[in-house]
């Protein structure tokens, strides 16, 4: 009788795929890769002149992916080159610099401008972004704190990372995390798998968040017109106090977000009859 041999399992062909950078000028992209790629840290600036291109090969989970970066320029001059390289792209390493608060604010620009140069037909909901929080080694400086950028982040459905492309921090886990989600994807047919889409938080919680720390008075943080009535204020607080309750809310701010309204209401009503 012939044995019939076992099945040997046919190794997996690696996975190839296109990741992008994109962010202000001065952010850290550069060196972000650099840290990951070659681990050394250059403190001179060398502004990346139009693309710069590389290859990796990386082993994530059982896998084996052959990595393509475009590494994109961040000054607007550059613009003209970096058109051409949004398509085909399966993840994108979002950057801003924490202690560079026009950086954080340009995010929405550089999503939209890789939303016209992939035209009405491209789809950003099947690429993975993530948000890299970086030089947090400048702790002096920081005008971006964590619970902002990542509000921003996760509500959009991004991962989102602290790194330091000084020291290192964040690095790994970041590319380690941000891969093998791409890997997720592309097993997926290159459609985020459901488990990753799913957002823990509402709109209208992150929204009252954001309103709640950029608020100029008490008044404005509970969304009343100065010289409101007790009742008026104390409508408001429960309205707010339901949404963001720490029990109920785990969009990131909310904890701080309460506590500035539970302050507001009882600093208001100190001074109304
Ligand atoms: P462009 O190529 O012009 O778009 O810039 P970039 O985003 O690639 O910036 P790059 O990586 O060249 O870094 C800009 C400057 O910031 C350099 O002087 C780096 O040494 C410095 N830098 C980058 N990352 C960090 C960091 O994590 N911490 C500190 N302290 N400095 C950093
Ligand atoms: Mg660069």
């Amino acid at each position: 009788m012939e044995a019939t041999a076992p099945k040997r399992k046919e190794p997996r062909k690696p996975l190839r795929i296109k990741v992008i950078s994109m962010g202000n000028a001065e952010v850290g992209k550069s060196c972000i890769i650099k840290r990951y790629c070659e681990k050394r840290f250059v403190p001179k600036y060398l502004a990346t002149i139009g693309i710069d291109y590389g290859v990796t090969k990386v082993q994530i989970r059982d896998r084996e992916i052959k990595v393509n970066i475009f590494d994109m320029a961040g000054h607007p001059f550059f613009y003209e080159v970096r058109n051409e390289f949004y398509k085909d792209t399966q993840g994108v390493i979002l950057v801003y610099d924490v202690g560079q608060k026009e950086s954080f604010d340009a995010l929405d620009s550089w999503l939209a401008e890789m939303k016209q140069e992939l035209g009405p037909h491209g789809n950003m909901d099947n690429v993975v972004f993530v948000v890299c929080a970086n030089k947090i080694d400048c702790t002096k400086h920081r005008s971006v704190d964590e619970s902002e950028g990542r509000l921003w982040a996760e509500s959009r459905g991004f991962l989102y990372f602290e790194t330091s492309a000084q020291t290192g921090e964040g690095i790994n886990e970041m590319f380690q995390t941000f891969y093998s989600a791409i890997i997720d994807l592309c097993d997926n047919g290159g459609k985020r798998p459901p488990s990753s889409v799913g957002v823990s938080f509402t709109k209208e919680q992150a929204d009252a968040i954001r309103r709640i720390r950029n608020s100029k008075d008490s008044w404005d943080m509970l969304g009343v017109k100065p010289g409101a009535t007790r009742d008026e204020v104390n409508k408001a607080y429960r309205k707010l106090a339901v949404l963001l309750h720490p029990d109920k809310c785990v969009a990131p701010g909310s904890e701080d977000a309460f506590k500035a309204v539970v302050n507001a209401r009882t600093a208001l009503l100190k001074n109304i009859k």
